[in-house]
């Protein structure tokens, strides 16, 4: 099992990381300076893409590449700012369901790893 899974199991698999990405939404779309980007997204593809992004960051079972990726958010007009603020709601709701300390920084520190393909740059 590689670290990655086990980060996505000590998660608490599929159940509880449905309530942390329940909590991210909820902040990003109280969120006046990203919540603009999800307004014409449907709410299964916005279900789609807070369970994916989860899973792919805690190294769960997701189809994920780089390229498909950079696919998914070109063209939207994303900047580091919007990067950023949505990192701030991803750790918040973490924090908010007590995943550990060490947890928190690896999820993190895969996100900043995705930031050049978010941005397409
Ligand atoms: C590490 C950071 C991110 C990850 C892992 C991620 C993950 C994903 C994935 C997997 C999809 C494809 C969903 C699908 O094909 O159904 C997607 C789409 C999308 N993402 Fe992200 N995302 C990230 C950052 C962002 C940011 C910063 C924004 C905007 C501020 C954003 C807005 C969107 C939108 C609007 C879609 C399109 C949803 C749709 O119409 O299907 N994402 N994202």
């Amino acid at each position: 099992m590689s670290a990655g899974e086990s980060l996505y199991h000590r998660l608490g698999g599929k159940e509880q990381i449905s309530n942390v990405v329940d909590e991210f939404y909820e902040r990003v779309l109280a969120d006046d300076t990203v919540a603009h980007f999800f307004e014409d997204v449907d709410m299964a593809a916005q279900r789609a893409h807070q369970t994916q992004f989860l899973s792919a960051v805690a190294g769960g079972p997701v189809e994920y590449d780089g390229e498909d990726m950079r696919e998914a958010h070109e063209g939207m007009g994303i900047e580091p700012q919007h990067f950023a603020a949505i990192a701030t709601h991803l750790e918040a709701a973490l924090r908010e369901f007590d995943v550990p300390d060490g947890d928190i920084e690896a999820i993190m520190s895969e996100v900043a790893a995705l930031e050049d393909d978010v941005l397409c740059r």
